[in-house]
């Protein structure tokens, strides 16, 4: 029974993985399923938010008026695609899992093989949030960082570097926490404070951080 503390608020929530082909067959990808930013969605949906919602490949999937659902590829796509909305929106969440690099040539027909070792090479990727912190004008921008070590450092290293309001981070260090997992078990940081959250249901997880945001954008 969700209140609708969203009502009249624009959303534009990433979610799953990138998939960077390196010729027609393969791709370089990651764990991501999208379930943790599909579950922001609904539950910013619920509270009455209207929700753009741009997905690389998950076979997560919604029903309901209030999202609209953007299915993308490669990172490439999904950096066009975000900023065709970016500007128009109140509240940004990026919890794709995005790549870092793409192959630097994608190759037309699929790779052969051969008695040689292969080698690919491997290009940067822009950086979505990055650019999205640069470009802020009155947006309440949220980053996520998933970690392995350094956890806290790394993830206020990319509030502060990317221009954020707010990051969620999610370590691989806790068990049953980020990807696939239908739980996780999040810390949040804003420039100014932190908290940290049990191990709940990823359903959870979005309700907390949609709370958490409410009160931020209030006090704003
Ligand atoms: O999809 P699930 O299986 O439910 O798993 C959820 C999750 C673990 C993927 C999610 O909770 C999460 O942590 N998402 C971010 C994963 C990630 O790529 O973190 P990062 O620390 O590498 O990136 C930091 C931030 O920059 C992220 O908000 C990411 O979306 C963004 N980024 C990163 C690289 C890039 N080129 N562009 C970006 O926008």
């Amino acid at each position: 029974d969700d209140v609708l503390s969203f009502a009249g608020k624009k959303f534009l929530i990433t979610a799953g993985p990138t998939y960077e082909n390196i010729d027609p067959v393969r791709f370089i990808g990651n764990h991501s399923s999208g379930k943790m930013g599909f579950e922001i969605a609904k539950k910013a949906a619920k509270k009455g938010a209207e929700v753009i919602l741009i997905s690389g490949p998950s076979s997560e999937k919604v029903d309901d008026k209030n999202i609209t659902l953007h299915k993308v590829t490669s990172a490439q796509e999904m950096f066009d695609e975000v900023f065709k909305y970016y500007e128009n929106v109140d509240i940004a969440i990026m919890s794709a899992a995005v790549a870092d690099y793409t192959p630097k040539v994608k190759a037309t027909e699929k790779i052969k093989k051969s008695e040689n070792e292969l080698t690919i090479e491997l290009v940067k990727n822009k950086d979505i949030l990055k650019t999205m912190g640069e470009q802020k004008s009155h947006q309440f921008l949220v980053g996520f960082a998933l970690e392995t070590q350094n956890e806290e450092e790394n993830a206020k290293g990319k509030l502060i570097k990317k221009n954020l309001d707010m990051i969620i981070l999610n370590s691989l260090r806790d068990e049953g926490a980020g990807f696939a997992n239908s739980t996780n078990k999040i810390k949040i940081f804003t420039p100014t404070e932190e908290h940290s959250f049990d191990l709940k249901s990823k359903e959870e997880v979005a309700n907390d951080i949609l709370n958490f945001i409410e009160q931020k954008i209030v006090t704003k």
